[in-house]
């Protein structure tokens, strides 16, 4: 029977790597439902980093690439791309390498290096990456960490409701779930006919909003708009099917 644990913020991370589990990094706002629209839009990888300083550091290596992401939500000074999946259109990021990085994701994903398999997980592929990531743990015997991005090492409303829609497919099949991970699903279940609304509760859902990116929010919210899975290896995210 595969273990399911929940973790709450991005240095927690560094204990799933411990435990040799395969983790699942879930930031709904926005960062890992960004990773996964940019891929499904055709970008070619993503590589995330911790700081602006070491995305603007790789970019001057590696002038083909574009840079990504957010400080406060907004785009910083130079960057191509901030962190919104809406810009992640087709035609812009098609065929591209995009450097990203994001206060809270890109620091949970770096946090994460060294598991053997780190997929990336939102509300837009929850069936996709949980049936593939348990499969995984299958395979390695071993057990799945949900690591949630949560809001500068604080609780994050919207990450633990996406970890409660992934148990809830996980108990499709027989999992040993923690008492943290359990609750999750019951949460879910809970507000389950109103999850944008709670959503809009939290308190990034109420900044985004603040600062007009309340599109942003609905976008995420969106369960199983695709069934492409994120996954890292070394440096760099990749769509899981392409590279096995
Ligand atoms: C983060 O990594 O903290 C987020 O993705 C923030 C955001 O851009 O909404």
């Amino acid at each position: 029977m595969i273990k399911i644990n929940l973790e709450f913020t991005a240095k927690d991370a560094e204990k799933a790597v411990k435990r040799k589990d395969v983790i699942i990094v879930i930031d709904v706002l926005r960062c890992t439902s960004t990773i996964i629209t940019a891929l499904a839009n055709g970008a070619k990888g993503i590589i995330p980093v911790k700081t602006v300083e070491e995305a603007r550091k790789i970019h001057q290596q590696y002038p083909y690439t574009v840079l990504a992401g957010e400080r406060k939500g907004i785009k910083p000074r130079g960057f191509y791309f901030g962190n919104s999946p809406l810009e992640f259109h087709p035609t812009e990021v098609d065929g591209k390498n995009i450097i990203l990085t994001t206060t809270n994701g890109t620091k949970t994903l770096c946090n994460s290096k060294g598991a053997k398999f780190v997929f990336i997980g939102a509300f837009l592929n929850i069936n996709a990456v949980t049936d593939t990531a348990l499969k995984s743990a299958k395979r390695e015997n071993c057990g799945l960490s949900l690591v949630l991005s949560g809001k500068q090492g604080k609780f994050s409303l919207e990450d633990y409701l996406c970890a409660g829609a992934m148990l809830e497919r996980f108990t499709l099949h027989k999992i040993d779930a923690s008492d943290a991970a359990f609750a999750s699903l019951l949460t879910f279940q809970q507000v389950y006919d109103s999850l944008i609304n709670s959503i809009f509760q939290g308190h990034h859902a109420q900044y985004l909003k603040s600062i007009g990116l309340e599109e942003d929010v609905r976008f995420c919210c969106k369960q199983n708009k695709y069934k492409l899975v994120p996954y890292l290896k070394g440096e760099i995210i990749t769509p899981f099917k392409k590279v096995r």
